[in-house]
């Protein structure tokens, strides 16, 4: 990131996409912002009950399932998760949404209030917060940066509200390219905690950090509410 704030360098990048991408000097300049642009062909919708076989094929992705238990003979994902009813039980404080790429379904992400959600997943823990779970399903989908695009609409849907504060993570500690992923959107980690059987490595991103490291996304947020 450029020195001197993040929405400074955004601005900046902008005049240079205005002069044609030509700078004081006449010398071409490349088009740079603080982050790769979102890719526009990514979108999440909600997730409904016709999407449960979609969710359980998933589950059974080798990569899925190493991201959610240490258990090297684990044959599924989520092996507590019956779909049609996870799918069901979505409410205000819960929600499961499907990140389309160019229409076809490619992962999926959990956003949940931690404080208020009904299962209380996460013990005592403050208000104002959300909660983000994120897998990629289909394996030819992993590694191309669609990963970074689904969670900045997650952050983007998550901080819309005003009182939001943070958002919490709780990848497993053995799941380090996933620590490097999100330590590289801005996440820091705040500590091990054990999730039943699960030993994670919780990690935390304050709105204050998102806004600098994604001042284009705020600001696109900010204007679309005024
Ligand atoms: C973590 C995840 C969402 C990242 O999305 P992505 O689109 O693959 O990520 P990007 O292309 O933006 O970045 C790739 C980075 O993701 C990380 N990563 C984590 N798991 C990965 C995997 N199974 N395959 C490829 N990259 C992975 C790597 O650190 C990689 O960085 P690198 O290229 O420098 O090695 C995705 O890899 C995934 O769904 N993994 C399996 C499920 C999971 O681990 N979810 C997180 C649970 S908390």
């Amino acid at each position: 990131m450029l020195a001197g704030g993040g929405d400074y360098s955004f601005l900046v990048d902008l005049i240079d996409v205005e002069m044609g991408r030509k700078g004081s000097l006449g010398r071409q300049v490349s088009v740079r912002f603080d982050r790769n642009p979102m890719n526009p062909d990514i979108v999440l919708r909600p997730a409904s009950q016709s999407d449960a076989s979609l969710l359980e094929r998933w589950d059974r992705q080798p990569h899925v399932i190493s991201a959610t238990t240490d258990d090297p003979a684990a044959e599924k994902a989520f092996v507590d998760a019956y779909w049609p009813d996870e799918l069901a039980a979505q409410d205000e404080h819960n929600e499961y949404l499907i990140a389309e790429l160019c229409g076809q379904p490619i992962g999926a992400m959990q956003i949940i209030d931690p404080h208020l959600e009904s299962t209380h997943y996460w013990g005592e823990i403050q208000p104002n917060l959300c909660a983000i779970d994120i897998w990629i399903g289909e394996p030819d989908c992993l590694g191309r940066g669609y990963g970074e695009t689904m969670m900045r609409l997650a952050l983007q849907r998550c901080f819309a509200d005003p009182t939001v504060t943070a958002i919490v993570i709780d990848p497993l500690a053995s799941n380090v390219r996933a620590h490097k992923f999100y330590r590289r959107l801005g996440f820091t980690p705040v500590g091990r905690r054990k999730f039943g059987d699960d030993d994670c490595l919780v990690h935390e991103l304050k709105r204050q950090n998102w806004r600098s490291n994604f001042s284009e996304d705020a600001i696109a947020i900010q204007a679309g509410t005024e």
